[in-house]
């Protein structure tokens, strides 16, 4: 069998174009949605993933603000940038590039946003909401699978999924959105046992190492038709790949998302869904769909 590829790219204009007629809307009631960045030192894939996020910005019509300190900013220092993005009226949705560098804290620094400006789904507050059914904003990645799913028309109630990540940003959100669908979830990690059984298993696997050294989705360990979605973004003899390579697991999958061209268009998506979001929340307009 040859299966469908899930195409991020065509699903994410489908979102952007969704997105820019809120953009609209909300302009046309005086609401002008702008997103800052905080993107600490010189990480050099960070400043792409960031540079794409405000090129996607300018697309649908929120401002950007660019905030780059120098990778020796305290961590102090660096809390007072956010306190002073959270008191800016004109600022609806807060992102810190993450990974920070070492002597920063992740959980400090992303606690000091305003769960309200918390794009990417990261605080307790919003996390806490997750959990229970109550979502505001939710990280951008898990988010865009679950409409990559549903574009796909890819029904998830009923069905075995196996996740590879236990993050906070994908595997931890993604778990809480997939049981929402009523999938029955495993979620896996480097200690898992017999890994290869639970993906034989499963009707679906989301898998996010990014480390080909450690971990490869090769197709005996899918079966015939399964769905496969592949978050990990790695580089792998000198190209851009994921956790499988797409020809050869297409060749058994009913469906696949391809690295590029998958999920990463996905979560810059839905950064903009989360966006125009938070900025209609201002406004007290509930735009979830
Ligand atoms: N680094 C990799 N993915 C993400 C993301 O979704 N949000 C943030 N803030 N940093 C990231």
């Amino acid at each position: 069998m040859t299966g469908t590829k899930i195409d991020g790219i065509e699903v994410a204009k489908n979102v952007k174009s969704q997105v820019k007629e809120i953009v609209d809307d909300l302009k046309s009631k005086g609401v002008n949605p702008c997103l800052a960045t905080i993107l600490v030192g010189d990480n050099p894939a960070s400043a792409t993933y960031v540079r794409n996020k405000h090129k996607a910005c300018d697309e649908v019509g929120i401002l950007t603000k660019d905030h780059t300190p120098a990778a020796n900013i305290t961590q102090n220092e660096l809390n007072e940038l956010i306190q002073k993005l959270n008191d800016d009226d004109s600022v609806h949705g807060i992102l810190v590039q993450l990974p920070l560098p070492k002597h920063l804290n992740e959980f400090n620094t992303t606690t000091q946003i305003l769960p309200e400006k918390d794009v990417d789904g990261l605080t307790p507050p919003n996390v806490g909401l997750l959990a229970i059914g109550k979502a505001m904003l939710v990280a951008c990645t898990p988010s865009g699978i679950i409409e990559m799913c549903r574009y796909y028309n890819i029904d998830l109630e009923g069905k075995n999924v196996a996740v590879i990540n236990r993050s906070n940003l994908v595997g931890k959100p993604l778990y809480h959105l997939l049981i929402q669908n009523n999938a029955t979830v495993t979620t896996c990690h480097s200690r898992t046992k017999d890994l290869k059984k639970i993906c034989l298993d499963s009707d679906i696997i989301i898998t996010g190492v990014g480390n080909r050294e450690i971990f490869k989705l090769t197709p005996d360990m899918i079966k015939e038709g399964a769905i496969v979605i592949d978050v990990a973004t790695t580089r792998h003899e000198g190209k851009l790949s994921g956790d499988a390579d797409y020809p050869e697991i297409i060749e058994k999958a009913s469906f696949a998302s391809p690295v590029p061209g998958g999920v990463g268009p996905m979560t810059v998506a839905m950064l903009l869904k989360n966006t125009v979001t938070a900025a209609a929340l201002t406004k007290g307009i509930d735009i979830k769909s």
